[in-house]
């Protein structure tokens, strides 16, 4: 059983010349480690791409959450399942079948997970939830790290945990976007339950207090539903 919140701090915000430090940091506070992966294609930046989560997979235990934010993802996604990631979300805008490269990435060993991005309606992709193992709700444009938090996403949130309530699914709902202390408690009211943080992870003097908080504060903010 894998616990409840997910804290997943990304890298987009850490030290890049200094990676494997970064993630040691977070091991034993965060649950995941979020590796954003942009190819200056579907998004206007560019970061890192499979041979430095092969490299990065060796330096830490903590499970590769990676979030693909590229064109053809079905040409490049079943690469890192097979690096050892441990869920490979892919932009729905970017993908003609999601569900064909949700069971790809499932047949070559990861989790599956589709992003949905800040202008895409969630309503259409309700029904592929029995195929997926994430749903990740852009709470931002994709693209860049520090930008702020954008509470009309919280819909898209509710409309995503009714679905999966109702249809009984394990399915996570993740956000990733302007996470921090002040922002994650609504989320987690929504009905999110895996949360990703850059800059208020790895912006903190304490990256791993930084984890134990937000997780405090989900937690809290969740107390007593079911
Ligand atoms: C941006 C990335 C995010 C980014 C979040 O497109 O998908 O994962 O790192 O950064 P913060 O938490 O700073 O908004
Ligand atoms: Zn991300």
């Amino acid at each position: 059983m894998e616990p409840s919140p997910i804290i997943a701090p990304s890298i987009l915000a850490a030290d890049f010349a200094h990676l494997g430090d970064e993630v040691r940091a977070i091991e034993g506070a965060a649950d995941w480690v979020h590796v954003d992966v942009m190819d200056n294609h579907f998004v206007p930046n560019l970061t890192i791409g499979l041979p430095v989560v092969q490299s990065l997979r060796k330096a830490t235990v903590i499970p590769f959450d990676v979030h693909l934010m590229i064109s053809d993802p079905e040409r490049w996604a079943p690469g890192y399942a097979e690096a050892g990631a441990y869920n490979v979300t892919f932009h729905a805008e970017a993908c003609e079948d999601p569900v064909k490269l949700a069971k790809a990435l499932r047949a070559a060993g990861s989790r599956a997970g589709l992003a949905i991005d800040r202008d895409t309606p969630v309503e259409p992709y309700l029904e592929l939830l029995p195929y997926l193992d994430t749903l990740l709700i852009m709470t931002i444009k994709a693209g860049f790290g520090g930008q702020r938090f954008m509470p009309e996403m919280l819909e898209k949130v509710r409309a995503v945990r009714r679905r999966v309530s109702c249809m009984g699914l394990q399915v996570r709902v993740e956000v990733d976007g302007g996470i921090a202390a002040d922002t994650i408690e609504q989320a987690a009211e929504a009905g999110a339950d895996a949360f990703v943080a850059g800059t208020a992870v790895y912006g903190a003097a304490d990256p791993a207090e930084a984890v134990r908080k937000l997780r405090a504060l989900a937690e809290r903010a969740t107390a007593g539903t079911p």
